[in-house]
């Protein structure tokens, strides 16, 4: 019997470490697309976050959108702030949470984890 499961398929953004951080400058977040899907990635001074790139308040790209030193992204926007650890809303006025995606940085380069649906037996 088949029945379809979700699972987390990498996919590769860049070939290195050095590669990412010449593309996103500290602090910026720059849209990206992996697969199908349209994400936006961050790099702050201690890592890179993916994200889906639809602001939780009112659905606008969040590339182009600046990082806090508190570790949030400003939506470029109404400049509503959201934890790129959590996820969560800073703002009082949104109580959306952010879209993330795993990032796994090795000696092969930097992979974007996203959910995908596929078929298996049993
Ligand atoms: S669309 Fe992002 S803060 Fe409004």
């Amino acid at each position: 019997m088949f029945s379809k499961k979700k699972k987390t398929k990498w996919f590769k953004l860049f070939s290195s470490l050095q590669e990412a951080e010449s593309a996103v400058v500290i602090g910026c977040a720059i849209k990206v697309v992996v697969d199908t899907d349209e994400l936006c990635l961050v790099r702050t001074k201690m890592n890179f976050y993916a994200l889906k790139n639809q602001c939780p308040h009112q659905l606008f790209p969040l590339h182009n959108g600046v990082c806090t030193e508190e570790n949030e992204i400003i939506c470029p926007y109404h400049r509503y702030k959201f934890d790129l650890n959590t996820g969560d809303s800073h703002s009082e006025n949104c109580s959306g949470k952010l879209q993330k995606y795993a990032v796994k940085i090795n000696e092969n380069g930097l992979f974007i984890g996203l959910e995908k649906e596929v078929w298996s037996l049993f």
